[in-house]
């Protein structure tokens, strides 16, 4: 008997705060035409009281009730974030403590900026493969609007705050059928955020934290992007042992509709077939894709028995794809 691990429960959580395009024009050198066509992006949300953790906490709690199984049931959180509530402990840790599971449950961590859900989902599904875990929550969650600069217009107009879940657990039938995760780390001055890392705090008389938010040289992580998307996206499929006409939905990173379109492209989808949030949500960064999927789930756009193909792309530069039956 093959032992594989299938999504069991989606959940996702927004905070309620709007921000859209025509209120940035009131705090940066911007219109709403440039953002809806450079981007795709109309609006966000930003949670001006509510934690990463609580984000968390709330997408979690909505994927255990979808799944049906006992919170006391789950083995372990895993929390793709780039955004925690602090750098130690784990927001895991402060998630597991929210949904009060006390007992034989590990927690913790993944940075791999917005491919975090994806690298997350790789490290839970073999666990859970090897014996290490039953049932795993899997979360990407993400406060980015406390460490943008707000008087940046080649970056605050781009991201949102949010956060998504699932249940993974052990099953018979096919769930997970391909991962493929990379990074190149010569790219790592592309998009950083440098406060309050150990380097920045080494330095910290000499600098401010204004002075050490989102930066980011959009355009040459564009090129990257548009076709690391694209190659990762073909490379899930192709690995999967389904054809390219097996596949139901794409859900790739929200980051640039037009690094989308070209990632669509490439595996001959067409728009009906490609799950798009980011112009109610903008770039949410390790929350697009589990957000994506449980808006997908619960407006019955996606079904059970659906193939899904995800990819996504981020600081590291990392990037990575997986192709999964719901
Ligand atoms: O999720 C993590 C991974 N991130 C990504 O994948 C993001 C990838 N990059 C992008 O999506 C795009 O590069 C951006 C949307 C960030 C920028 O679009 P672009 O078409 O690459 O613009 P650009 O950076 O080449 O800038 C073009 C012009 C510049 O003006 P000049 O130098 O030509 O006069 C910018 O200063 O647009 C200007 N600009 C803006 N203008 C109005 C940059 N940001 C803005 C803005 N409003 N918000």
């Amino acid at each position: 008997m093959n032992i594989y691990s299938r999504i069991l429960g989606t959940g996702s959580y927004f905070p309620e705060k709007v921000l859209t395009n025509m209120e940035l024009e009131n705090l940066v050198d911007t219109s709403d035409e440039w953002i809806r066509t450079r981007t795709g992006i109309v609006e966000r949300r930003i949670a001006d009281h509510e934690s990463n953790s609580i984000l968390g906490a709330k997408a979690a709690e909505k994927a255990i009730e979808m799944a049906g199984v006992d919170k006391d049931s789950i083995d372990g959180i895993i929390v793709a974030t780039f955004t925690g509530d602090t750098i130690m402990p784990a927001t895991a840790c402060r998630i597991q403590n929210h949904l009060g599971i006390k007992n034989n449950c590990f927690a913790f961590d993944i940075a791999a900026a917005c491919t975090g859900f994806i690298y997350a989902m790789s490290v839970a599904d073999s666990m859970i493969k090897n014996n290490l875990a039953q049932r795993i929550i899997v979360i990407g969650s993400e406060r980015i609007s406390v460490t943008v600069d707000w008087k940046d217009r080649n970056t605050c107009i781009l991201f949102g705050d949010g956060a998504g879940a699932v249940v993974l657990g052990k099953s018979e039938e096919p769930g997970m059928r391909s991962f493929h995760i990379n990074a190149d780390g010569s790219a790592h001055n592309l998009l950083t955020l440098e406060a309050l890392g150990s380097d920045f705090l080494s330095n910290r008389y000499k600098t401010t934290i204004e002075e050490n938010l989102i930066k980011m040289k959009g355009n040459e992580v564009f090129k990257i992007a548009v076709r690391a998307m694209a190659d990762a996206t073909a490379r899930a499929v192709e690995s999967s042992g389904l054809k390219y006409e097996d596949v139901d939905f794409f859900i790739p990173h929200q980051a640039n509709l037009r690094i989308i379109e070209a990632a669509a492209r490439r595996i001959n989808l067409t728009n009906d077939k490609v799950i798009i949030t980011l112009d109610k949500f903008g770039n949410t960064s390790a929350a697009t894709i589990p957000t994506a999927l449980d808006i997908a789930v619960r407006d019955g756009r996606i079904n059970k028995g659906n193939n899904i193909v995800a990819a996504a792309f981020g600081g590291g530069l990392t990037w990575g794809s997986m192709l999964f039956t719901f």
